[in-house]
C-alpha cells in the first residue's frame, strides 16, 4: 500500500520505500564484510520485523539462514514491562551460531535487550542486532545494536511492518500517525 491510501490518516511521512531499500543495500555490505567466511542466521521477531527480514535476506548476497520467534511483553497497554513472554519458539539449535536478530524498531529496548540475553544463554557464538529504526529518546536500557537503519523521534510510527490496532503494516514507507487516529480511542 501507498502513503496516497492513508494520508489522511498521516501527520507526515518519514521514510520512503525508497529510502528504506537504499538502507538495506548499505547494511547488507556492512553485514556481508563482517560476516565473511562465517555461518549467518537471521532472526525475525514477529510480526513487525517481517518486511525487513524478507528485504535484508534478499539483500544479501551470500547464503543465510532464517528463523522466527513471536514475543509478548508483559505490561499494561502500551507501556512494555521488560518481562517477556515466548510466544513461539527458534526451531533451530543456536549452539555455535552466528545470530543477527532482526527487528522493525527499538523502542524502549526491553524487549531485544531481554531477546539478545535469552539467545546467548543458548550458546551462540554471537548474538548482534539489526534494526531498522531506533527511538533514542525512548530508550529505557542501553541496548548495543551493531546495524540501525535511521534513529528517528519518539513519535507513533507506522508502516513498513508496524502497526496501529494491526493496521497498516502493508505500507510500504513509513509514516507518522496523525493522532486523531488513536485519540478517539
Ligand atoms: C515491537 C517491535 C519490537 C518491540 C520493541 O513489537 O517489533 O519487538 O515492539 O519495543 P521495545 O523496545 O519497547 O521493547 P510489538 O510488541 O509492537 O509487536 P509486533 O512486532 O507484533 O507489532
Amino acid at each position: 500500500m501507498d502513503f496516497s491510501h492513508v494520508e489522511a490518516d498521516l501527520a507526515k511521512t518519514l521514510i520512503t520505500e525508497e529510502e528504506l531499500h537504499a538502507k538495506l543495500q548499505e547494511l547488507a555490505r556492512e553485514i556481508e564484510a563482517d560476516y565473511e567466511g562465517k555461518d549467518l542466521l537471521l532472526v525475525g521477531v514477529l510480526r513487525g520485523a517481517v518486511m525487513v527480514m524478507a528485504d535484508l535476506a534478499r539483500a544479501l548476497q551470500r547464503h543465510i539462514e532464517m528463523d522466527w520467534m513471536a514475543v509478548s511483553s508483559y505490561g499494561s497497554g502500551t507501556v512494555s514491562s521488560g518481562v517477556v513472554r515466548i510466544l513461539k519458539d527458534l526451531d533451530s539449535d543456536l549452539t555455535g551460531r552466528n545470530v543477527l536478530i532482526v527487528e522493525d524498531i527499538i523502542d524502549s529496548g526491553l524487549t531485544l535487550s531481554w531477546l539478545r540475553a535469552n539467545l546467548e544463554s543458548r550458546g551462540a557464538a554471537s548474538v548482534e542486532i539489526c534494526t531498522m529504526l531506533r527511538k533514542p529518546d525512548a530508550l529505557k536500557v542501553q541496548v548495543d545494536v551493531k546495524y540501525c537503519g535511521f534513529d528517528i523521534p519518539n513519535e507513533f510510527v507506522i508502516g513498513y511492518g508496524l502497526d496501529y490496532a494491526e493496521k497498516y503494516r502493508n505500507l510500504r514507507g513509513i509514516g507518522v500517525l496523525a493522532p486523531h487516529v488513536y485519540s478517539g480511542e
